[in-house]
């Protein structure tokens, strides 16, 4: 499983994949993973709080409502075990996931400037 979210990561991010060892040690951390063929969310809950890590799906699966299952499925965990906000971290630039999170009831809650190489990262929270 590791090695297919080293290869999934890739095709999602190829600018800045992550290996095998990266995602196990997100899980040793306390990460949730799920994953699929074509997509991976990765969710951390702490307390009353959850925060999406990172998120993708492959480019030839893109648009089928992959995504926005799998943050409803996090979403959905991480209310169960008592969260009551979710978090995320956005590049300014990147329209698709940022329609994405808004269309799954995110809102805007702040900007970190220059956070990503020089990219402003806007913080976006919904109530769970
Ligand atoms: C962002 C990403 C995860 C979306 O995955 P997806 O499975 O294609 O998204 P969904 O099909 O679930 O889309 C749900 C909604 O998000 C919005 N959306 C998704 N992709 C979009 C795009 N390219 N342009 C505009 N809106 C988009 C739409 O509102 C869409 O609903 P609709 O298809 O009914 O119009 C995918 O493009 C991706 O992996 N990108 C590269 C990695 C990345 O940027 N991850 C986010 C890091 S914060």
């Amino acid at each position: 499983m590791l090695q297919q979210l080293e290869n999934l990561h890739r095709e999602c991010f190829p600018h800045k994949p992550w290996c095998a060892t990266d995602f196990a040690d997100l899980k040793k951390s306390g990460c949730d993973i799920i994953a699929s063929q074509n997509g991976f969310i990765v969710y951390r809950v702490v307390a009353d709080e959850a925060e999406i890590i990172t998120l993708g799906v492959a480019p030839n699966a893109r648009r089928g409502g992959i995504a926005a299952a799998m943050l409803e499925i996090a979403a959905e965990d991480a209310k169960k075990r008592g969260a009551k906000k979710m978090f995320l971290e956005v590049a300014e630039d990147n329209a698709p996931a940022r329609a994405l999170y808004e269309q799954s009831g995110f809102a805007n809650i702040g900007v970190r400037p220059k956070y990503y190489d020089g990219i402003d990262a806007v913080m976006m929270s919904r109530n769970l």
